[in-house]
């Protein structure tokens, strides 16, 4: 396990809750779940994400892989967040998560950040350009996922 970047005590704390105690782990069976997996080219650390759709939405995910306490606390993240949310709503969450992680001109304020919930504990990521790689694996992962997944009807 790398070393934890710096983040402040309360985000800290969330995100190494989420690390000792990672939700959603496991997988399921494909199909009718969509898989994909990704790899930090960084690192060689590795993940695959399950997602069950129903109509539009999200009904369950499953994480499986490892990494760093940094990948691994957002990808548990990720997937809480998800959960139960439709497909629109999780793009749009993905890609706020990416331009907080990416984006000089992201919107931190508090507003933008309550909006993210626990998410928000990784936003101390950006500021470490390598760790940035780590935060998002779970994301792109589950993104690709989507984008895999046969159209429903
Ligand atoms: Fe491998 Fe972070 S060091 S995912």
């Amino acid at each position: 396990m790398t070393q934890m970047p710096p983040l402040n005590d309360l985000y800290r704390e969330i995100v190494m809750d989420h690390y000792r105690t990672p939700r959603n782990r496991g997988e399921l069976p494909t199909p009718p779940a969509q898989r994909a997996d990704g790899h930090n080219p960084l690192c060689g650390d590795e993940i695959s994400v399950y997602v069950l759709i129903n109509g539009d939405v999200i009904e369950d995910i499953k994480l499986t892989g490892h990494g760093c306490s940094i990948s691994q606390a957002s990808s548990s993240m990720m997937s809480a967040a998800v959960k139960g949310r439709s497909l629109e709503q999780t793009r749009e969450l993905v890609a706020r998560f990416k331009e907080l992680m990416t984006s000089e001109t992201a919107d931190s304020s508090d507003q933008a950040l309550r909006e993210l919930g626990e998410i928000a504990a990784l936003s101390g990521v950006s500021k470490f350009p390598v760790r940035i790689k780590c935060a998002t694996l779970a994301w792109n992962t589950l993104t690709q996922a989507l984008d895999d997944a046969p159209q429903q009807g």
